[in-house]
């Protein structure tokens, strides 16, 4: 195991000062980026006769082996947006798709961008934890995470370097830099980075509308929460997540986008008050339960100050974020449920490949 990795992925503190390491990622990753862009990365054939290959095979069986266990020691709580959730959902996200698509190429490294993809939020929290203990602000530029990523990335396959073709890592560091780029296209070419952006745009979809404005807001940034009295509230915030979609391509986009409407709509009924559900006492033990599970592991005062905010709503808000939630759980227990259907009629080729399951392991570990 890379020790520094280990060390800089878990929720150790960072020895570096966080404005230091920006200024160097900032200057190394422009370089590497422009360098890349300059190549030609148009032959993939054996690149492919490798993946297929017995020593492929090895190799990703070690990377498999190696993230299991460093995922397992990350850092998970207190992340801003894209937390550790995100990240393991993202992974869920591409394997779907390369089991649906029968992808069993080169684009197999999508599954490894994509769990690397959000690692920079890691760094970026952890540096603003420390400067604030220091009483000083860290201001975290939201386009800047993907070069963090791409520089702990890096770091990743240092130790694999020899053992695999250079080009697959080039592909696969690319996608994870230039995730978040573009919100008016696949600004991101390749197609290792358009599986990962499409993964990291589904992730925002589904329950996700209702999920995660409220953990950014616990998490002290991002959305505004319904009835804090900002310049948006939630029901405009879920415009954001309509224009992500409209970016996702073909059938899995109309999929994705019947289901987010019908989602939203009975947010809405619900908010206006048109549905039966449960009382807001049943309300405030669903957001207990929400805020209590281990992957939106928050501690006691957290939940205490979630709790408060919910208490300042009006009762109308209050009403409709109770339902809301209410709602959000039932989403996502029915994803949880296709998850499972999806991996037990899949068995057979997510056991033939190493890098896939990775993102169901780490879900139900
Ligand atoms: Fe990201
Ligand atoms: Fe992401």
């Amino acid at each position: 195991m890379n020790g520094e990795l280990v060390k800089l992925l878990s929720p150790v503190e960072l020895e570096a000062d966080i404005e230091e390491i920006e200024r160097v990622v900032r200057s190394e990753s422009k370089i590497w980026l422009d360098q890349f862009h300059n190549s030609d990365w148009g032959e993939k054939k054996r690149l492919n006769e490798w993946i297929r290959s017995q020593e492929g095979r090895g190799v990703r069986q070690k990377m498999a082996d190696e993230l299991w266990e460093l995922s397992r020691g990350m850092q998970k709580e207190r992340l801003t947006a894209h937390d550790w959730r995100h990240m393991v959902l993202v992974v869920w996200g591409v394997e779907e798709i390369i089991i649906e698509d029968k992808i069993d190429d080169y684009r197999l490294g999508a599954i490894l961008g994509a769990l690397m993809h959000d690692w920079g939020r890691i760094i970026e929290t952890k540096g603003r934890d420390a400067m604030r203990a220091r009483g000083e602000e860290y201001i975290i530029n939201d386009e800047f995470h993907s070069r963090f990523s791409w520089w702990l990335a890096k770091k990743f396959f240092n130790t694999y370097r020899g053992e695999m073709p250079e080009e697959w890592e080039n592909l696969i560091l690319q996608a994870v830099a230039e995730h978040s780029r573009g919100r008016d296209g696949y600004d991101a070419d390749g197609e290792i980075a358009q599986l990962v952006q499409t993964g990291d745009r589904i992730q925002l979809i589904n329950a996700e509308n209702y999920y995660r404005p409220q953990q950014e807001e616990v998490n002290e940034r991002g959305a505004p929460l319904v009835g804090e009295g900002g310049k948006e509230d939630y029901f405009d915030y879920v415009e954001f997540f309509l224009r992500e979609i409209s970016l996702i391509a073909g059938e899995k986009r109309q999929e994705k986008e019947v289901r987010l409407k019908k989602m939203l709509r009975e947010c809405l009924e619900v908010g206006r008050g048109q549905r039966q559900g449960r009382g807001v006492g049943g309300g405030l033990e669903i957001v207990r339960e929400l805020w209590s599970n281990k992957l939106a592991a928050n501690s006691e005062e957290e939940i205490g100050r979630f709790l408060g905010l919910v208490e300042r709503m009006s009762e109308e808000r209050r009403e409709a974020f109770l339902r809301g939630c209410a709602l959000c759980q039932a989403y996502r227990d029915r994803d949880a449920e296709e998850m499972e259907e999806k991996m037990e009629k899949n068995r057979e080729i997510i056991e033939a490949e190493p890098l896939l399951g990775l993102g169901v392991k780490l879900w139900q570990d």
